[in-house]
């Protein structure tokens, strides 16, 4: 009987390795599926600045060009372009901002913005656009 006992913890370690593991691959792909739609906060700052600055800072920034719209302070996001607000905040929409990259016009030649990262941007304007 004790050869029993042993096969059956045995299974019972090897199944709850098994279930281990494939909890622990499955959570991660769960937690970025669920993000945009899960009204988690997403911080301005930390995550949808660094977004645009790597692709839209080159035309759109202080720095950088005549444009009417700079996209490097939260004031000048908010503040639009001489046409008018790109972020209607709580409906990423009717943003702007999201239908240029959505529709591939921005940014203006170079990447495309991946859908994750675009995910990140509409998340924080359903989110309220905050200055977080
Ligand atoms: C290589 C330059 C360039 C890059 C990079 C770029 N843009 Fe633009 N963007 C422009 C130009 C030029 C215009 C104005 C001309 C037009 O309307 O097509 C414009 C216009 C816009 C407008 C419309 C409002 C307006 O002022 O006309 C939005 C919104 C916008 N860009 C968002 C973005 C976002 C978001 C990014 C980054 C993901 C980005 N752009 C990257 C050049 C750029």
């Amino acid at each position: 009987m004790l050869l029993r006992s042993d096969l059956i913890a045995a299974l019972a370690v090897t199944a709850g390795i098994g279930l281990a593991v494939q909890s622990g691959a499955d959570a991660p792909l769960k937690a970025t599926a669920i993000m945009p739609d899960a009204h988690l906060e997403v911080s301005f700052a930390t995550e949808v600045m660094p977004i645009l600055e790597r692709y839209c800072w080159e035309c759109h920034s202080e720095d950088s060009a005549e444009l009417g719209l700079k996209l490097d302070t939260y004031e000048g996001v908010m503040a639009g372009s001489d046409y008018g607000t790109v972020v209607e905040a709580g409906d990423a929409d009717a943003s702007l901002l999201v239908d240029m990259i959505i529709s591939g016009d921005m940014p203006d030649g170079g990447d495309p913005v991946p859908a994750e990262e675009l995910d990140v941007i509409k998340a924080w304007i359903t989110e309220g656009a905050l200055n977080n």
